[in-house]
């Protein structure tokens, strides 16, 4: 993969710095886009930005991340703003809970207007189409924050989660019990991408999108992961060195909660589920976590729990993306905008 030398201090006798991987994508919609190079190398990336934050303190100095969300959120926020300012950088946060993206303009618009200012949006939509319009209508790499589709930022802080939680990574299985969704969509592709075992359990008529499945199926296949669905808790959990769930009822779908409750109670992830596990097995969430339903308090709060420092790597996942994109200029458009104020 083409690399570009990192403007880093130099290294303070921990070994380089990683090389700021080259992405032939030049936003970051879906981790199917990436090859296993290269989100292997985000990964690296993440991990050296994670021990030795003070290398890359000036590396996004004075670039600027518009942040779109239709949705609520703590952590997808609260890192990108973080991770632009630690790196240099601002963020802006643009509301879009009262009045959808396309509602007051056309998104190409909103594209066209923010790729002047801006070196980057984050975006979190109900529609994934949004996010997609996005991407193709401006110069500036977009970024997917969350759709109803997939929710790629997740999926690269929780395999940097496991890689540190297991000496034997990538030679593990991560079972997903729980809702077909866009938590799961990502991590399927983070598995086939890895080269991991994935198990899942899904109630009957809550599978993830087949075609989601199939692009993660043809990855696994060239990466050696295996991934297998299905509605059997006891195939999933078997073996699995990590249990992971999400939400019953994502954002959107609060109307269908009474019916979600009673078609997801055979899978909650409680003490008894655990036990069917491997012993020991550690338990993830990307939260926020409803506890008693999806997961029960004496799991997610005992000390088996990785849902802190999956919360915890968003930040270095994150600024490895916005490093990554911003200075790699895959979509051949604008030089950062420091660049541009920097001219006499
Ligand atoms: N996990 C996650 O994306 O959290 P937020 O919804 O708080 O951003
Ligand atoms: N599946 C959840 C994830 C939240 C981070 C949702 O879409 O609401």
């Amino acid at each position: 993969m083409p690399t570009t030398p990192l403007r880093l201090a130099p290294p303070a006798g921990n070994g380089a710095a990683p090389r700021l991987p080259r992405l032939a994508t030049g936003d970051f919609v879906n981790l199917a886009d990436l090859s296993r190079k290269e989100f292997l190398a985000l990964l690296d990336l993440a991990a050296d930005i994670k021990v030795h934050p003070g290398r890359y303190r000036d590396l996004l100095s004075g670039c600027g991340l518009a942040m779109i969300f239709e949705k609520p959120s703590l952590r997808t926020r609260v890192t990108f703003d973080v991770a632009m300012q630690e790196m240099g950088g601002h963020a802006v946060f643009l509301d879009f809970t009262e009045s959808p993206l396309g509602e007051r303009e056309d998104i190409m618009d909103v594209a066209r207007n923010l790729e002047r200012w801006m070196d980057a949006i984050v975006a979190r939509t109900f529609g994934h189409e949004s996010i997609e319009l996005l991407a193709r209508s401006c110069s500036v790499p977009v970024i997917n924050g969350l759709s109803d589709a997939s929710h790629p930022c997740q999926a690269m802080a929780d395999f940097l989660t496991l890689r540190e939680a297991f000496d034997e990574f990538p030679r593990i299985k991560l079972a997903y019990v729980g809702d077909g969704n866009n938590t799961l969509h990502s991590l399927l592709e983070a598995a086939a991408l890895a080269g991991i075992t994935m198990s899942v359990a899904t109630p009957p008529g809550y599978e993830p999108d087949a075609a989601v499945v199939a692009r993660a199926q043809a990855l696994a296949q060239r990466s050696g992961a295996r991934l297998s669905l299905g509605h059997a808790l006891g195939a999933a959990l078997r073996g699995a060195h990590a249990v992971y769930t999400d939400t019953w009822s994502s954002m959107g779908q609060e109307a269908e909660q009474t019916q979600r409750a009673r078609d997801f109670a055979a899978y909650q992830v409680n003490e008894a589920l655990m036990a069917r596990a491997r012993p020991g097995a550690r338990f993830l969430h990307c939260l926020p976590a409803h506890r008693g339903q999806e997961v029960s308090v004496g799991v997610i709060d005992s000390p088996v729990s990785l849902v802190y420092q999956q919360a915890e790597n968003r930040l270095y996942a994150q600024k490895a993306v916005l490093a990554a994109l911003i200075l790699g200029h895959a979509k051949g458009g604008h030089p950062p905008h420091a660049a541009h104020s920097a001219r006499a």
